[in-house]
């Protein structure tokens, strides 16, 4: 049986990825995002065009995508409703959201310096892909205004302790990745600590009953 369903949203999982960016004082702003899709060495990224992360982006053309994994959710957390941007949007004000200019030790993570573009790498993300922007596209709608961000992987950065040893793949075993479902945090299909980024409007009851970190 299926009913018709007025969805909000359409988070059905995706990996959360912590963008480094170039601001233009030179420092990297951080931040995290899930919308996120891969095909061969590209990725789209879907980014509120209000954000720092999408200002840097395409003036620089360079990111770090930093896949954060599941063990790191507390940090992440640390960064929802934070802005590397000083003008916050209407929306983005409405929602609570703060400027921010310290991501990384607001968060409690390492930069680490990249080897072909000018943001910094965060050192406790077990995968690191230096990019280039290479396209954008606008999406439009009533409400809101983003863009899906074409960029092209240049190096891939990969911690042993999720490389299958001797090759240069990754171990589907070894990683686990933080994701993003619904605006809440999983690990390994189990649901960590609340998203910060959730409080607001998710269903009550259910989260907070089975919630385990
Ligand atoms: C786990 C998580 C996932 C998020 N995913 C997205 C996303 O896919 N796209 C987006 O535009 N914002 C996303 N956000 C919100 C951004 O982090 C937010 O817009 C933030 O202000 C961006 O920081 P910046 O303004 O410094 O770039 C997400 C936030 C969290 C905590």
């Amino acid at each position: 049986m299926h009913r018709v369903v007025p969805l909000k949203v359409h988070y059905y999982g995706t990996p959360v990825v912590l963008v480094s960016s170039t601001n233009p004082d030179g420092t990297t702003n951080l931040a995290p995002m899930s919308s996120a899709w891969w095909l061969g060495q590209n990725a789209m990224l879907g980014l509120d065009a209000s954000s720092r992360t999408t200002q840097n982006l395409l003036r620089t053309g360079e990111a770090v995508l930093n896949l954060a994994p599941a063990d790191l959710v507390g940090h992440v957390d640390r960064l929802a409703l934070l802005t590397g941007s000083p003008d916050l949007s209407r929306h983005k004000r409405e929602t609570g959201y703060r400027y921010e200019p310290r991501k990384f030790k607001v968060a409690g993570l390492t930069p680490e310096s990249s080897d072909l573009i000018a943001p910094d790498r965060v050192a406790e993300c077990l995968i690191q892909l230096e990019c280039r922007v290479s396209g954008r596209y606008p999406i439009e709608n009533d409400s809101s205004s983003a863009h899906a961000i074409h960029v092209q992987v240049l190096r891939a950065h990969v911690a042993d302790a999720v490389r299958l040893p001797g090759t240069d793949h990754i171990d589907p075993q070894a990683w686990n990745p933080l994701v993003m479902k619904f605006c809440d945090f999983f690990g390994d299909g189990q649901p960590l600590t609340p998203s910060r980024l959730a409080a607001g409007w998710r269903m009550p009851g259910r989260l907070e009953e089975s919630t385990i970190a």
